[in-house]
């Protein structure tokens, strides 16, 4: 739980960070899924990390009036409305929403329109999320040019339009403890979550009867929804980096990618695991699972503040090259495999991401050209992965074998602290929970 007064502080941060003028921030739209039916709504991250408020419909304006005149903070909102809120439930409206999350003004949205340009006379700026929707960029100009429109009354409308998102960016990039808080119960979540599904599967099961599993125990545990569309992939689908269909039938001797998280009052975990359908890795398969968990340890331990954003990567990704090219899928040097490119037939995306808010979250990697040290406080993932697809040159064995090992860390002043840690990753501890869940079913059912 985030306690109210630190989203007014994120306010009162950013109001500094502006200086003078107006933050004009719209929380997101409902989007009609079909007819009348809306898809499962979802604030918008920004706004939501300025207000807690969760509710569509809402617009938070913040003026900053320098060091002479402290910030306003005001929230438009929809009004009270006993009629709809019998068919949709509860709302706030505006006073309701002031005293509870801690704004200086709230208004029905509706005074939007009427009140803007009044808030945006005499101001220098504008700060909004430029180019983010065409039509809140033509509101944003419609509101300045009726302020401008009032210059033979001696008023001046704002001359410049600044984008806010890379300032909030840079706030969003380093997480508070309470901030790790939630994100290390999601990540408790979805890691009990990989645990069922390991304990679930069965060869002959379809993929989404896995994803179930997953389902069941994020909104089990009070996860508001899953943090992206889970990936359940058996055998070759996991060399198809989206998989989402899950629609496949799973089959003994495959491995299964999953690759699923939960969002937990709007901070995402990120976990992937990957483990054989029927409890047993083959030879083939445990050559290449043991290469991407020690890839995965060795970018893990690179996490530390102070090593640029890249030291992760770079430090799997040596360690994945070695190892295909002791296992024949590259030839050469590491140093020529990694200069070349080769490794990109088998491993084509990068170790990871800044994680938060949004699955992957805000923040730039690099600052001036060069990738930007890692400091305490930020949130990222740690995934590496291996993918073979069948070709002439490769050995049979490793055709359509696809495993990614991912992870949650903080980076905190002695290294990291790993989010995830409930989901089990070596081979031993893989083995051991499929096997226990085989003698409890031949405890339960009498058949093994
Ligand atoms: N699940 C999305 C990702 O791993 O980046
Ligand atoms: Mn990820
Ligand atoms: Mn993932």
């Amino acid at each position: 739980m985030i306690p109210i007064d630190c989203y007014r502080e994120r306010r009162l941060h950013l109001a500094s960070r502006m200086e003078r003028g107006v933050a004009v921030i719209p929380t997101a739209p409902e989007r009609v899924r079909n007819r009348d039916a809306h898809y499962s709504y979802r604030f918008d991250s920004y706004f939501y990390y300025l207000t807690g408020f969760r509710e569509p419909e809402a617009v938070l304006v913040i003026v900053a009036g320098g060091v002479a005149e402290p910030a306003r903070h005001i929230l438009f909102c929809r009004d009270k409305n006993p009629e709809r809120e019998i068919w949709d439930g509860f709302r706030y409206g505006p006073q309701a929403a002031q005293e509870t999350f801690g704004l200086d003004e709230a208004f029905p949205l509706d005074r939007l329109e009427a009140l803007l340009p009044g808030l945006l006379a005499d101001q220098p700026a504008v700060y909004c999320s430029l180019g983010y929707e065409a039509g809140w960029d033509a509101r944003v100009m419609g509101w300045i040019n009726q302020v401008r429109q009032q210059a033979r009354g001696g008023v001046t409308a704002p001359s410049s339009i600044h984008d806010v998102r890379p300032l909030l960016d840079e706030m969003r990039l380093i997480k508070s403890e309470e901030e790790i808080a939630i994100m290390r119960r999601a990540g408790e979540i979805s890691g009990g979550a990989h645990r069922r599904a390991m304990r679930a599967v069965r060869p002959g099961m379809s993929e989404y009867e896995v994803e179930a599993e997953l389902l069941h125990e994020f909104r089990r545990h009070g996860a508001q929804a899953p943090a992206y569309t889970s990936i359940v992939a058996g055998g070759a689908n996991a060399c198809v980096l989206h998989y989402v269909e899950n629609d496949a039938r799973l089959n003994a001797g495959d491995l299964l990618l999953v690759d699923a998280g939960c969002e937990l009052d709007g901070y995402a975990s990120d976990i992937t695991r990957t483990f054989p359908v029927n409890g047993h890795f083959s030879s083939a398969q445990k050559d290449l699972y043991q290469l991407v968990l020690a890839a995965q340890a060795a970018a893990i331990e690179a996490v530390r503040p102070g090593n640029p954003w890249d030291a992760p990567h770079e430090a799997a990704l040596r360690v994945l090259v070695q190892g295909f090219i002791d296992a024949g899928l590259c030839r050469g040097s590491v140093d020529a495999v990694v200069q070349s490119e080769d490794y990109k037939r088998f491993f084509m995306h990068r170790t990871g991401h800044w994680l938060g808010l949004d699955v992957h979250d805000a923040g730039d990697y690099k600052r001036e050209g060069q990738w930007r040290p890692l400091q305490p406080g930020m949130t990222l993932t740690v995934e590496p992965g291996c993918y073979v697809r069948p070709a002439d040159d490769v050995p049979p064995h490793f055709w359509n074998i696809g495993i990614r090992i991912e992870d949650d860390v903080a980076v905190t002043s002695a290294g990291c602290e790993i989010l995830t840690p409930a989901a089990p990753k070596t081979v031993g501890d893989i083995e051991e929970l499929m096997r226990e869940r085989d003698r409890s079913i031949t405890r339960e059912y009498g058949y093994g």
